[in-house]
């Protein structure tokens, strides 16, 4: 499984596959990262992707901008660690 490193917060937390997304883990590890709709449709819980890519299991209609992902519903794709700039 990934690890998620949340770069800025200095966490690295470990992806279990039970979290719906980045964003939920993020707040079990007690991160307080922006968010709004948390459906995919308002774009304010994008962070910018340093490394590794995502996954939108259940898609999207908001589009980030280049290079960022929505963190309330991406998870990793594949094993790789994904680092986050939050
Ligand atoms: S919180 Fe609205 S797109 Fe993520």
């Amino acid at each position: 499984m990934a690890n998620i490193v949340f770069k800025k917060s200095g966490v690295t937390a470990p992806w279990t596959g039970n979290e719906e997304s980045i964003l939920e883990l993020g707040e079990i590890h007690d991160l307080d990262l922006d968010y709004g709709c948390r459906m995919g449709n308002c774009t304010a819980c994008q962070q910018p992707i340093l490394s590794g890519e995502v996954d939108y299991p259940n898609g999207h209609t908001g589009e980030p901008d280049e290079g960022n992902a929505l963190l309330c519903c991406c998870q990793p794709k594949g094993d790789a660690d994904l680092v986050i700039g939050a």
